[in-house]
């Protein structure tokens, strides 16, 4: 069987479990679960915090306000959305939009980890502080504020195969502060040469 094929069910099958996931209490006031989409054969995953109202709503991640900014961020870098996938640390809405716990994060990462090794994409791009902190965490990388190491690129193996990890401001901060905006723009521009270099 072909490899996208074989990530293609392996995807499908996650994505349904995730769909039936009460490991942590968020299913309950959550509309739909979010599983995250788009190539199983992406060569760069994009790894946001959790779902807002919009993405709550669709059951498909990045498609309010935040969506938009990555869009637009994407196109600048020469990416579509069908050529990345886009997910997510936490699969279900926080009430309100607050920010993920600890033991929610324990409960929910394990579906990302199992998505990384059914697409195994050899660049990570974590979306904000929380994802960063995650990711990096599982290389043994601290860090204070997203901005000291947003656009650093990390080598490692934080999910047992060798890796680059490119932590960057969630897009969701340009909609505060219009100064993240070039920050962003400039790492988007950044990862997408990398990709071009990094050959198929
Ligand atoms: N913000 C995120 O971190 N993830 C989404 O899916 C939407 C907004």
């Amino acid at each position: 069987m072909a490899r996208e094929e074989q990530s293609h069910m392996v995807l499908d099958q996650i994505a349904r479990q995730i769909m039936e996931c009460h490991r942590c209490p968020l299913y309950k006031e959550a509309t739909h679960a979010v599983p995250g989409e788009g190539s199983m054969v992406a060569r760069v995953m994009f790894i946001g915090e959790a779902p807002g109202e919009q993405e709550d709503t669709l059951g498909r991640p990045f498609v309010g306000r935040a969506g938009k900014v990555l869009d637009s961020l994407l196109t600048g870098s020469g990416l579509g959305r069908n050529d990345v996938f886009i997910g997510n640390i936490i699969k279900h809405r926080p009430p309100g939009n607050r920010d993920p716990k600890p033991d929610e994060i324990i409960a929910c990462t394990p579906w990302l980890e199992q998505q990384v090794n059914a697409i195994r994409p050899p660049l990570l791009v974590p979306l904000g502080r929380h994802a960063a902190r995650y990711v990096l965490g599982r290389m043994g990388v601290e860090f204070l504020k997203i901005t000291d190491i947003s656009g650093t690129v990390f080598e490692g193996e934080p999910f047992g195969f060798p890796q680059k990890v490119i932590p960057v401001l969630h897009p969701a901060a340009t909609l505060h502060n219009p100064l993240s905006r070039g920050h962003l723009e400039e790492d988007f521009r950044h990862l997408g040469e990398l990709i071009r270099t990094m050959g198929p």
